[in-house]
């Protein structure tokens, strides 16, 4: 049976439910009006499914190469019976993690920002969901961009920043690192702070994550005012829009566009959601790319007037 594919869009700045079926018998006509979704929104929820992890691997697949994200080891949880797989949970078995992040708040980030070649989608499909809290939120940054003060585009044109590559979201030291003591000697790489997307064109802001970041060449104090006023700006309440999560629910959000958070949990209870990742490219910026904002950052502008 051909099933139909629906998007309906959150009402918030990003995201969008796709209603699609059982992802293990997505035609590949059905596939190909998935992916547009994605582009269009950001983020995509598709609920209800049933998936073993090599069909989880088999979905994700159909979003570009998987990546294995070695930085996201801890090397204090459980070896990855999948490469492909992180798991993301609090769980432990016989006092080792399963996975990685815990019950706390994962701060505000954009995945492997602090690789050179970041990744193009995360998706996260949830095995098991506590009663409250846990819920991941997102921002969209073509949005960000689009609605930046003239003044602090103005302070970042042509800037690159530096991304930290020491502590993971949750905030726990990767292994092998040392804390940092000055933003501007922390291990990572540096992108451009507006960054063209690859496939629609379109320039958002790109921002990593916060803590140790630091716009190159500017005096420290001044490169932590800059950044503060940025994320001020890109993570306000009416820019959000949080998930609540059912067992059963993918989300497969983009990277190069939007940033993802999670608020903490009570560690009484389970989370166990297992994660796949697609390979992406260097972050650039071409002043040569197209002009304005991506079409649906331009809608929500103009509604918001
Ligand atoms: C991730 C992540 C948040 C969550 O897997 O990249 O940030 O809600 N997870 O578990
Ligand atoms: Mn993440």
């Amino acid at each position: 049976m051909q099933m139909t594919v629906t998007v309906k869009p959150t009402g918030r700045m990003i995201g969008a439910e796709v209603r699609c079926g059982d992802v293990r018998s997505l035609s590949d006509d059905a596939s190909r009006a998935v992916y547009p979704a994605l582009l269009d929104h950001l983020v995509i929820l598709i609920r209800g499914q049933s998936l073993t992890d090599p069909e989880l691997i088999a979905f994700g697949r159909r979003f570009g190469e998987l990546d294995f994200a070695p930085l996201a080891r801890t090397g204090k949880e459980k070896a990855r019976p999948h490469p492909e797989i992180i798991v993301v949970s609090n769980v432990l078995e016989n006092g080792v993690p399963i996975g990685v992040l815990r019950d706390a708040e994962v701060v505000w980030h954009s995945d492997n920002s602090y690789r050179e070649t970041p990744l193009s989608y995360s998706g996260l499909y949830a095995l098991e969901i506590p009663p409250s809290g846990g819920e991941t939120g997102y921002v969209n940054m073509y949005h960000a961009l689009e609605t930046l003060p003239r003044e602090l585009r103005a302070r970042i044109e042509g800037r690159t920043l530096k991304h930290d590559l020491t502590y993971n979201s949750a905030g726990d030291l990767r292994a092998g690192f040392q804390p940092v003591t000055d933003v501007r000697a922390a291990p990572g790489p540096s992108h451009p702070i507006v960054r063209t997307h690859p496939e629609t064109g379109y320039d958002a802001l790109y921002l990593g994550r916060r803590p140790n970041a630091y716009i190159n060449g500017l005096p420290v104090d001044e490169s932590e005012q800059l950044l503060n006023a940025l994320w001020a700006h890109a993570t306000r309440p009416e820019f959000q829009w949080h998930h609540t999560w059912r067992a059963g629910d993918i989300l497969i959000w983009d990277n190069r566009c939007a940033m993802h958070h999670r608020n903490p949990f009570d560690g009484g209870h389970r989370r166990i959601m297992h994660r796949i990742q697609c390979a992406g490219d260097r972050p650039v910026h071409q002043p040569s790319g197209k002009a304005g904002p991506h079409p649906r950052a331009a809608t929500l502008v103009e509604a918001a007037r």
